[in-house]
């Protein structure tokens, strides 16, 4: 394949290309992302997931009862647990699937009610009874009242296995009424930049390492819920943790809500994201809409929550932000309005009044927001933006790589769910009811993917970014797979999936411009996309090679580089199309740089094997 790449003439590109979509799906940030390793930490429930006392059992001969007391810890978290014993009683938290034991520090604390004279131990403990760490907490508990308790544990070493227990266990012989009341049992190990209520830090370097632009949150369906009553509802993400009720996720779980915005927000702050935040559109899952008279009390809710976001402290909702330690507001340059509401019976009403009423009220009060439907399959007003989803089988990627090539750029699209996920089995497009879909991203996907991204990089000055989706999945409990990292307890597992390879390589090589290409050969097995970065003067060639018999030879010139000029050539392979990165198991994506110098006309020869992708930037 011959190709002549010119000087200029091609367009800007976003500088966001690549980032991150985050939902509360496959215990992404409950038992993941966000650190908390007590699962059900305070008996949260909600209709479709009543209270319960998972994750919980009882130290000896100990009993636990959930209690809705007539004076509960606070209104949003009215259940807690009653501990009955006479001698050593307690209770015992499995943790999200195991606990991680290491020498560092674990802060813990809890709620108690009762009348106690002695002393709580906290302790870390393996599955066979032996003490990991340990620590007395010297009782304040008093009869009538919820007196929060705080600890520390510092194992000495790292345990064998993250198959550990928490426990928090009393002397019931010196409890007056015979049991005592907990709620809200909380423990941390350090979290990412050591925030209080942070991220898990293992799982926050992987993204770092990625050099993420941009967070699109938070969803989703989740976002959505599955009912009006059930959507995911910002202001009772924020403030203390005991003010935050929790909510069924639309993903088989609840979820705490301490995992919430000020946290999303946060995470931003940390790597340097531009967060896309997505506001409720008055679509539930279950295909029930707001309608239009009813309307405005979600878009002013939409206001509500970038006030609190972006208003000074002089603002009702910029002063409850300072309230809870962000003085400083935010800025946000992107909402986008609902997810998916081409869905769920949701088109003709996002269409005929629904996205008009956010996008007005919303362009109005912030000009230089720009917003964005929750799709592109219609008519966008205005200065709007839409959002594209694709999962689908690697061939399908493919045939997509010129989907982008007739849009228009008056829209600028957001590529918010991106991935291969199912095997190529002659079918089109995703059938919901089979079960093809890959645990983890393989690599004859991954270079799918790579194929429709050069699509979307040729096309960058109409496309705000891409994000694979979903991104993260805890492996002891996930109700969708592939995604782009993959984990369980013990962080030394985490996987760095071979689409993670791909989209690092992409994103670590970022074209400001693209540059046109003239080829007489087209496209296909070659794909490719071609620009320059302006700082660096760099010229870059990105491409995949899919479906080929044999190695695809390229000469590639670049107007006004000549004879002599050395250039890196990255290539990424992998043993064959099914190879995947598992939990646990090495990164089986081969990457290999050489440096090759430019011929007598200037041109750069190389030869690429079928199923790989390559950059090559000039020195
Ligand atoms: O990413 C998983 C789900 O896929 C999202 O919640 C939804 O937007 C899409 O259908």
């Amino acid at each position: 394949v011959t190709i002549s790449v010119s000087k200029s003439g091609g367009n800007a590109t976003s500088n966001l290309q690549y980032g991150a979509m985050e939902e509360e799906i496959n215990h992404c940030g409950e038992g993941g992302l966000y650190a908390e390793l007590i699962r059900n930490r305070a008996f949260q429930g909600s209709d479709k997931f009543p209270s319960s006392l998972d994750a919980w059992t009882a130290v000896g001969d100990s009993s636990l009862s959930l209690q809705n007391l007539s004076d509960p810890l606070s209104a949003a978290l009215p259940t807690s647990v009653r501990v009955k014993g006479s001698g050593s009683a307690g209770l015992i938290n499995s943790g999200f699937w195991g606990i991680d034991v290491r020498p560092q520090k674990y802060s813990g604390s809890f709620y108690v009610k009762g009348d106690y004279s002695g002393s709580f131990t906290a302790s870390l403990s393996s599955l066979d009874g032996k003490k990991l760490a340990s620590t007395k907490v010297k009782s304040k508990s008093v009869a009538g009242e919820w007196v929060q308790h705080e600890f520390t544990l510092n194992p000495k070493s790292k345990a064998s296995s993250t198959n550990n227990t928490f426990s928090l266990s009393f002397d019931g012989s010196k409890v007056k009424d015979g049991y005592l009341d907990f709620n809200l049992i909380s423990l941390f190990p350090p979290t990412w930049n050591d925030r209080p209520n942070g991220m898990r830090r293992d799982l926050m370097q992987a993204l770092k390492d990625l050099d993420l632009k941009f967070l699109r949150f938070p969803g989703g369906n989740n976002l959505e819920g599955d009912t009006i009553e059930g959507r995911w509802k910002w202001n009772e993400t924020i403030g203390p943790l005991k003010d935050r009720p929790g909510r069924a996720t639309t993903w088989q779980y609840g979820e705490t809500g301490g995992f919430g915005l000020i946290e999303y927000m946060e995470w931003c702050d940390d790597l340097n994201l531009e967060p896309i935040l997505a506001v409720w559109a008055g679509l539930a899952l279950n295909g029930d809409t707001v309608p239009e008279s009813e309307l405005d009390v979600h878009v002013q809710d939409a206001l509500d929550e970038l006030e609190f976001l972006t208003g000074s402290v002089d603002t009702k909702y910029g002063a409850l932000r300072a309230k809870y330690g962000h003085p400083e507001p935010w800025k946000i340059k992107y909402v986008e309005v609902g997810n998916e509401d081409n869905l769920n019976n949701g088109l003709s009403s996002y269409k005929s009044y629904r996205f008009a009423a956010f996008y007005d009220a919303i362009s109005e009060k912030y000009p230089d927001i720009q917003v964005l439907a929750s799709t592109i399959d219609m008519t966008l007003e205005g200065k709007a933006g839409g959002d594209y989803h694709l999962y689908d089988t690697p061939d399908n990627f493919v045939k997509k790589f010129d989907f982008f090539d007739n849009q228009s750029s008056d829209h600028p699209i957001l590529l918010g769910e991106i991935a291969a996920t199912e095997f190529n089995n002659g079918g089109e497009g995703i059938n919901w009811d089979d079960t093809n879909f890959s645990l983890y991203p393989w690599w004859i996907g991954s270079v799918s993917e790579a194929v429709f991204l050069l699509g979307a990089e040729r096309n960058a000055d109409k496309i705000i970014g891409t994000t694979y989706a979903p991104f993260l999945m805890n492996l002891d409990s996930y109700q969708w797979s592939p995604t782009m990292i993959s984990f369980d307890s013990n962080p030394d597992n985490t996987a760095k999936s071979t689409s993670w390879h791909v989209y690092d390589l992409f994103n670590k090589n970022h074209m400001t411009d693209t540059l046109p290409a003239t080829s007489k050969d087209g496209f296909g097995p070659l794909y490719y996309a071609t620009g320059v970065n302006s700082e660096t003067k760099s010229r870059i060639f990105k491409a995949a090679v899919y479906n080929s018999t044999e190695d695809v030879p390229v000469s590639l010139t670049f107007s006004g580089v000549g004879r002599g000029t050395k250039a890196d050539l990255t290539v990424l392979t992998a043993p064959d199309a099914f190879s995947m990165n598992e939990v646990g198991g090495a990164n089986i994506v081969n990457s290999k740089t050489t440096t090759i110098k430019a011929g007598k006309k200037g041109e750069f020869s190389f030869k690429l094997p079928n199923l790989s992708v390559a950059v090559l930037t000039t020195n």
